[in-house]
């Protein structure tokens, strides 16, 4: 039995939109905020238009669509955020715009709000230290695409009590999702796999041995992933695989785990994946996944 009822999201972008999907629906308070106001309107386009995919599909009323719209709210003022009993930060992956963040979260939060970061890369220890209440911080890894996706990864850092790791953990239950434990480690146990399996499907097509589409085909049909590679990674951000790679490298040298250049070249040139509208595949930016 949890006592969260009013779940706060930092950041709107690819994960922040689905993990307040995952809460609204689950019957919480949604509270959406986010520094640009052109990232919380597609946010709300996005959750609407997965709703009421959901709708279409029969996976939902009309009337409970509209009571899911109803309890999220969006806001681009954090002050906003103070009823909050659990935030989960889904803003850049910068340990700076983090701290930031939840540093003034604690002046506006009460005592009791649990902190959680869905940082993919940075040490959950490293980003609680300047929280202002390390000892109320949790790591909840959400996979992408949250609203679709039940894994949670949760760690605590050093110094988070056990009343908040379970508290946490019951919150996460209670959002319908399931939680495992993980030590607060580059990758925790879904990307320590993922990563280098990505980079070797960009490998393939930085060696020109097929198309993006003939890969993520073969993937599919032969292995009965529901998503190929560079679907996915279309999904995740080539930014935020960049991001990865660096991580995981850094820690294990493991050579697939190194970034691939035609990463790096794809992020200059703008092709970052579904947010831009352009990566291995072109988008129309207002779709979203599921429903
Ligand atoms: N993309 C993935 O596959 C994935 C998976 C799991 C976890 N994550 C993690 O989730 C977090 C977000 O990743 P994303 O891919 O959703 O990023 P994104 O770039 O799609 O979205 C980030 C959002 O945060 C907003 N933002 C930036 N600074 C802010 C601030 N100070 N306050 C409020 N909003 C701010 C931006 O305007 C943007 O809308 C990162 O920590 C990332 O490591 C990403």
């Amino acid at each position: 039995m949890s006592n969260i009822k009013t779940v706060g999201v930092a950041g709107s972008g690819t994960m922040g939109t689905g993990i307040a999907i995952v809460a609204a629906r689950a019957g919480m308070d949604t509270l959406v905020y986010d520094t640009q106001q052109a990232a919380l309107e597609r946010a709300r386009r996005q959750i609407e238009g997965f709703f009421g995919k959901s709708v279409e599909r029969g996976k939902m009323t009309a009337e409970v669509k509209a009571a899911a719209m109803a309890r999220i709210r969006f806001t681009t003022t954090l002050d906003d955020m103070q009823p909050c009993d659990l935030v989960i930060d889904a803003v850049f992956e910068d340990l700076k715009v983090k701290h930031s963040l939840f540093g003034t979260l604690d002046k506006v939060c009460p005592a009791h709000t649990i902190f959680a970061s869905n940082t993919s890369t940075l040490s959950i220890t490293e980003i609680a230290a300047g929280s202002g209440r390390d000892d109320r911080f949790v790591g909840m890894h959400f996979c992408l695409p949250a609203q679709l996706m039940k894994l949670v990864e949760m760690s605590p850092g050093l110094n988070t009590s056990d009343a908040t790791f379970a508290a946490a953990w019951s919150a996460c239950e209670a959002l319908g999702q399931r939680p495992v434990k993980t030590k607060d480690n580059p990758g925790f146990i879904l990307n320590y796999f993922l990563v280098p399996y990505n980079n070797d499907a960009i490998r393939l097509v930085e060696a020109g041995v097929a198309e993006p589409a003939d890969i993520d085909r073969a993937i599919k049909v032969g292995l009965g992933y529901p998503m190929g590679p560079l679907e996915l990674l279309d999904l995740i951000g080539l930014d935020t695989q960049l991001l990865l790679c660096d991580a995981l490298y850094g820690v294990t040298h493991e050579p697939r785990a190194a970034c691939p250049p035609l990463v790096r070249r794809m992020i200059a040139a703008g092709h970052l994946g579904r947010k831009s509208g352009r990566g291995f595949y072109t988008y129309n930016n207002d779709a979203t996944f599921g429903g």
